[in-house]
């Protein structure tokens, strides 16, 4: 059973995603990091991000994987470096690069499977690409000022005023949703949660319910 959980970035995926998790007593994976550690690769490497071909070279050339200390770049946790300034700012044009993606969405895949595929997995394509047969697909928005505003509370955000966020934030939207290989978009069959409103646990109500709803639809 993969619980898939879509959506840009500040919408509260991440602790909503980890919840679920936690309350069904399955994985969780953070498919964002995965993308952000083949980045931080790429900046040690001292790649152009938009060089595809070089790109590829490197992050073929590096093991990813991802346990309960988050992403790990050749077996070191490298969870809080992923997070710095420059990854954020490169980590679309990497992960815009269609091989690239095919062999990070290949090393998604087979971490779920390696876990009975049972999993909470959170990103931009779980539900439309990733795991299009997933039993439930959620797709989280939120108002643009609120997200910047959630995002300012992140290590990630170091600091930076709420209107830089919020800029970041859009354009980040802008190129995610408009690269032509598996743009961000909600499946046809998401059910769409706008978050602007809600906390964390009531949004992580709302899923476990979608989830006991598919259970007992399977059971019938
Ligand atoms: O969720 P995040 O902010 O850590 O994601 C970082 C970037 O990774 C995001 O800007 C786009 C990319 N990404 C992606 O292309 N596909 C995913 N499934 C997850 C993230």
């Amino acid at each position: 059973m993969v619980v898939a959980i879509d959506g840009p970035g500040g919408v509260g995926k991440s602790t909503v995603s980890r919840g679920v998790a936690s309350e069904l007593g399955v994985a969780y994976l953070d498919t964002g990091s995965t993308y952000r550690a083949a980045t931080l690769a790429v900046i040690r490497a001292d790649v152009d991000p938009d060089d595809a071909g070089a790109v590829l070279d490197t992050v073929l050339g590096v093991d990813i994987d991802y346990d309960d200390r988050g992403v790990l770049l050749g077996g070191e946790p490298v969870a809080a470096d992923v997070r710095s300034a420059e990854v954020t700012r490169d980590v679309s044009a990497v992960s815009a690069h269609p091989a690239v993606r095919a062999h990070i969405v290949g090393l998604q895949r087979s971490w779920v499977d390696r876990r009975d595929g049972k999993a909470v997995v959170e990103g931009r394509d779980i539900g439309t690409v990733v795991f299009p047969g997933a039993t439930v697909k959620v797709f989280l928005t939120a108002r643009a000022a609120v997200r910047a505003l959630r995002r300012a509370g992140d290590a990630e955000a170091g600091g930076a005023s709420v209107t830089d966020i919020e800029r970041d934030l859009e354009r980040r939207d802008t190129a995610d949703s408009s690269r032509s290989a598996s743009p961000m978009k909600a499946a046809n069959d998401a059910v769409v949660i706008d978050t602007s409103d809600l906390s964390a646990d009531e949004v992580i109500a709302e899923i476990l319910a979608l989830v006991e709803a598919a259970r007992s639809d399977s059971e019938e």
